[in-house]
């Protein structure tokens, strides 16, 4: 379970897309060594609370803090350099290029020996073995939920300290779902926080220690891996 420190705060949060609000006075904390889940139906401003989060949609009030600091306006690569990795629900790759080279970029941010880089694809092809076996194949020929996982991988070699991710159980076969929910507990092991942002609510219960119900823009409920499921089961707690 994560410690009491906490490594993502969220002030009275509000952004908007053009006219549109999308979050509207999101305010939660995230616990170093948690994993945290961020559910609520859709449009309700998952997807736009990690946007924030890493500088891709800007927000024009409330405050962001990493590790205590105010991050808001903070540019991705000073981010990604400060231990924030992103991984949005399309898994971005690049799909002329080898699984290997894939990984590979996610460390050219970071300064680290070469022993170190070939230690963390070593943790990559442990946590995704099917990677290290589709290493020289080119990305673009991976099936979905190997794309999700080299995505994963990707963010991992950046060695970020919180890493949010947008849906990773996103069109995935249930086998592939535990597989990656079970990687993604892992990652916990080599002091990664995780916020993700999940539909299926029950694969993400069995490894959140919390879980924040999010709807219009703002939380409206926070509780422990078995009150997400009862909100999924529409018997939500209001805190
Ligand atoms: N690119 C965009 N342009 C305009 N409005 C947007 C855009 N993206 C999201 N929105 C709006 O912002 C609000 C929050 O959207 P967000 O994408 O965060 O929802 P979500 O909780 O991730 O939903 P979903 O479960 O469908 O992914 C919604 O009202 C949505 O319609
Ligand atoms: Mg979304």
């Amino acid at each position: 379970m994560g410690s009491e420190v906490t490594i993502l705060e969220l002030e009275d949060v509000r952004a908007k897309y053009g006219l549109v609000s999308a979050l509207d006075g999101m305010s939660f904390a995230v616990g170093r060594g948690e994993i945290a889940a961020l559910i609520g139906p859709h449009g309700a401003g998952k997807s736009a609370a990690l946007k924030a989060i890493c500088g891709l949609l800007p927000v024009s009030h409330g405050e962001i803090r990493f590790n205590g600091k105010a991050i808001n306006g903070t540019s991705m690569e000073r981010l990604v350099a400060m231990g924030i990795a992103y991984v949005d629900e399309k898994r971005l790759i690049f799909p002329s290029m080898s699984v290997d080279d894939n990984l590979l970029l996610g460390a050219y941010c970071r300064r680290r020996s070469t022993a170190g880089v070939k230690a963390d694809l070593s943790t990559v092809f442990a946590l995704f073995p099917v990677l290290e076996e589709r290493s020289g194949q080119t990305a673009g020929t991976l099936s979905g939920g190997e794309k999700q996982m080299l995505a994963i991988g990707r963010a991992f070699m950046s060695r970020p300290r919180l890493l949010l991710l947008d849906c990773p159980s996103l069109r995935l076969a249930p086998i592939l779902v535990k597989k990656v929910m079970g990687a993604i507990s892992e990652l916990r092991q080599h002091g990664i926080t995780t916020l993700l942002v999940e539909q299926n609510v029950k694969a993400v219960s069995h490894i959140a220690d919390r879980g924040y119900f999010l709807e219009k823009g703002r939380v409206m409920a926070t509780g422990s891996p078995a009150e997400l499921l009862s909100w999924s089961n529409g018997s939500r707690l209001v805190s």
